[in-house]
């Protein structure tokens, strides 16, 4: 991988794609040249990078030649359409959607817990379900010292998980409730402004949602643990940014909240926030804009045996896709450069 490469950011004008060029800023990503692309709708718009304003361009084809890594976060239609024809081409695609994650030859990472799967790759590497990323992050410690086998979630999901129109719903229905007018209805089926809804994304035949069943399916192969089981119900809140997770795990060996806040207090890229007398516990409103997902309210959970409750937060837009994303990029260009054509042909030669 070229240690400068040419980054693109698919979907650059979108609710993750602002925080995925904010993202390589800040944490100083080695980037040779950045291409922003949206839709034709954008195509003109100038958004800053490195006090430089670049101009968005049209996602074509064509604008993602030459290109090394293209961080993805456009939707899944757009995966499908744009990034296997990319990967092709020799670009490496990291993708926001949900598109390929459980494609057996796509990774699907979270760097903190399977960074090393990165190297599998076969063109495109997929970036987990927001929510899921999120509490894995709690999770997958606990599992590795306890063995976790099944988890029961409740996810309470900021409006900014759905993108740059929700956030913009959730503004004007809270004026128009202030302000005593008709609520009015776009991007969620009922109004969310001081509302909850227990629905996010569409139903399964078995009353699950889609986001649902993701803690499960993905958590499996993040985490490598086929046998892991997770029973969640997503709702929706009224919060503009960074979801939560009410979490009771159940795991193989015995737990004490002690245990399990030693393990927590080592675990990369997590915070504990855990002091019940101070009203000290993570919040979504504090857990914005910040890399770090935080957990606290840890109890033993008094209804099952080797049972541990804990609740965890962390800014969706960033530890769900565009901090995962970066991350992901940064152990892309820590692996050896490919050989070249000829290098492979005599390795071949030399074997036969
Ligand atoms: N929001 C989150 O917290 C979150 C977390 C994890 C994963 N994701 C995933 O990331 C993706 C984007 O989410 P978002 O929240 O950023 O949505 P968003 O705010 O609605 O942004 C969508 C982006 O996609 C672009 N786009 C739409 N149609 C396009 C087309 N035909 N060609 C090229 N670009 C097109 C939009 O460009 P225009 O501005 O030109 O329309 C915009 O840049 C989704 O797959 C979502 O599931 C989101």
């Amino acid at each position: 991988m070229n240690r400068e490469p040419h980054i693109a950011v698919a979907g650059a004008t979108g609710a993750v794609g602002i925080e995925m060029i904010k993202t390589l800023e800040k944490r100083n990503f080695p980037v040779g040249k950045l291409s922003l692309l949206a839709s034709a709708r954008s195509v003109g718009k100038k958004l800053k990078f490195r006090g430089t304003e670049l101009t968005v361009q049209e996602l074509t084809h064509d604008s993602l030649v030459g290109v090394d890594i293209a961080l993805f976060s456009a939707g899944s239609s757009i995966s499908k359409e744009f990034a296997p024809a990319a990967a092709r081409n020799g670009c490496v695609v990291v993708d926001n959607s949900s598109a390929f994650r459980m494609d057996e030859t796509v990774p699907l990472v979270i760097p903190e817990i399977n960074a090393g799967d990165v190297k599998l790759h076969r063109g495109i590497i997929a970036n987990p379900n927001c929510t899921t990323a999120i509490a894995l992050m709690a999770i997958y410690p606990l599992h590795q010292a306890f063995g976790c086998t099944r988890v029961f979630a409740s996810s309470y999901q900021a409006v900014s998980g759905t993108g740059a129109k929700a956030i913009a719903e959730l503004e004007r229905q809270v004026d128009e409730v202030v302000h005593g007018r008709p609520v009015t209805r776009e991007v969620y089926p009922h109004q969310i402004a001081f509302n909850v809804l227990p629905h996010v994304d569409s139903f399964l035949p078995s009353g699950y949602t889609k986001e649902e069943m993701k803690m499960e399916n993905e958590g499996r192969k993040i985490m490598h643990h086929p046998q892991f089981r997770a029973s969640v119900t997503c709702v929706r809140v009224p919060v503009y940014r960074a979801h939560s997770v009410a979490v009771s795990g159940e795991f193989e060996k015995a737990i004490s909240v002690e245990a399990a806040l030693a393990v927590l207090r080592n675990a990369p890229g997590l915070d504990v926030v855990d002091n019940p007398a101070k009203a000290e516990y993570p919040l979504p409103l504090y857990q914005a804009e910040r890399y770090n997902c935080a957990v606290g309210r840890l109890r033993k959970d008094c209804a099952m045996e080797n049972g541990l409750c804990f609740w965890v937060a962390g800014d969706q837009l960033l530890k769900g896709a565009a901090l995962n994303a970066v991350q992901i990029a940064e152990e892309l260009i820590k692996l050896p450069a490919p050989a070249t054509r000829r290098e492979n042909e005599k390795a071949a030669l030399a074997v036969s």
